[in-house]
């Protein structure tokens, strides 16, 4: 992310804004990530895992503390997840969350990405930065890649929300159509 596409927020500190993640933020995000996994809010996440996927992350920082961190996740050329968001316990209810989900969301933009999508249990906070609730099956399919993968595939209670930032065309609205073609044919 560039400078001037990094996201300020005025109600924490000025000096504090969302950037990109590099490899030295890694140990921060897994206690971060790993502490609310530890309460079944999120997923845990390794050290090999986080290395593997570092590029995807962005993080927001008071002093030299992570107060929060998101990824955004490329699943085709129009459609990216937002995932591993989380906000220090004591800094939440700023507006961090927002910040971080913002600068996501610019990222996709400025990837031409049409729509991003999340997995959530805290739909409130979503719905108040403009996603809804959708079907799972309205999600691409390869977003099932990692589904497949999850402790939590057989017994998921998790609600897929989106975004749309610009009309779908891409491979989203293909994979969409193919699925409600699939249905069809299987009534
Ligand atoms: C969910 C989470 C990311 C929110 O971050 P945050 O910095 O507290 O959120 P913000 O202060 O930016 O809140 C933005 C808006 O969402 C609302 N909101 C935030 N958390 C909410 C919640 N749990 N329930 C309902 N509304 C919520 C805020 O009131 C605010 O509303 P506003 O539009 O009236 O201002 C944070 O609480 C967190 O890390 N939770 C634990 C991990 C987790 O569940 N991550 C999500 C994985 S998908």
């Amino acid at each position: 992310m560039t400078e001037t596409s990094a996201v300020t927020v005025s109600a924490v500190a000025a000096a504090s804004t969302v950037r990109k993640a590099t490899i030295r933020d890694i140990k921060p995000i897994l206690s971060l990530i790993n502490a609310y996994a530890a309460q079944g809010l999120m997923l845990p996440r390794t050290e090999f895992d986080m290395s593997e996927n570092i590029r995807d992350f962005s993080v927001f920082y008071k002093g030299e503390n992570l107060a929060g961190c998101g990824a955004l996740h490329f699943y085709t050329p129009t459609t990216a997840e937002i995932r591993s968001l989380a906000v220090a316990p004591e800094g939440t209810g700023c507006g961090i969350g927002r910040a971080i989900v913002g600068a996501l969301e610019q990222e996709a933009r400025d990837n031409d990405i049409e729509a991003v999508f999340a997995f959530t249990y805290v739909t409130e906070f979503f719905a108040r930065l403009g996603f809804q609730e959708v079907e799972r099956g309205e999600l691409p399919l390869k977003a099932w890649k990692d589904c497949l993968r999850c402790p939590k595939f057989q017994n998921c209670d998790e609600i897929a929300v989106l975004k749309r930032l610009k009309a779908l065309s891409g491979p989203f609205a293909t994979e969409r159509a193919t699925l409600i073609q699939l249905r069809e044919h299987s009534v």
